[in-house]
């Protein structure tokens, strides 16, 4: 059985702080992971939830994303989160989300 002719459920993920580009990502993704294969810019470094460069903020769609990993709780505070402001990395969707960011030449070093 060939499982690539299988349809695959997607959503819409809005790249806000990339000129508000759009792509259609599986859902059940991680959110940077549909960024990386779609060109969607949110920046990273480690992919795994330690070094906090993926940090982002959900503008609409927030209740379309898993609640928030542990990981996600040593960068970002209880309040923050609920506020909309998650690692990319860490973050499951599954539905439409838009998500911006602070690019990095514009983070405090
Ligand atoms: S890329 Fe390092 S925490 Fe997400």
């Amino acid at each position: 059985m060939d499982y690539d002719d299988e349809p695959v459920e997607t959503v819409e993920v809005t790249f806000v702080t990339n000129g508000g580009k759009t792509a259609q990502i599986p859902v059940g993704s991680i959110l940077l992971r549909g960024s990386m294969r779609a060109d969607g810019g949110i920046p990273f470094r480690c992919c795994g939830g330690i070094c906090g460069t993926c940090r982002c903020f959900i503008e609409e769609g927030l209740e379309n994303t898993k609640p928030p990993t542990k990981k996600e709780g040593k960068h970002i505070s209880a309040e923050e989160a609920a506020e909309g402001h998650r690692l990319a990395c860490q973050t499951t969707i599954t539905g439409p989300v838009k998500v911006s960011w602070v690019p990095l030449k514009d983070r405090k070093k």
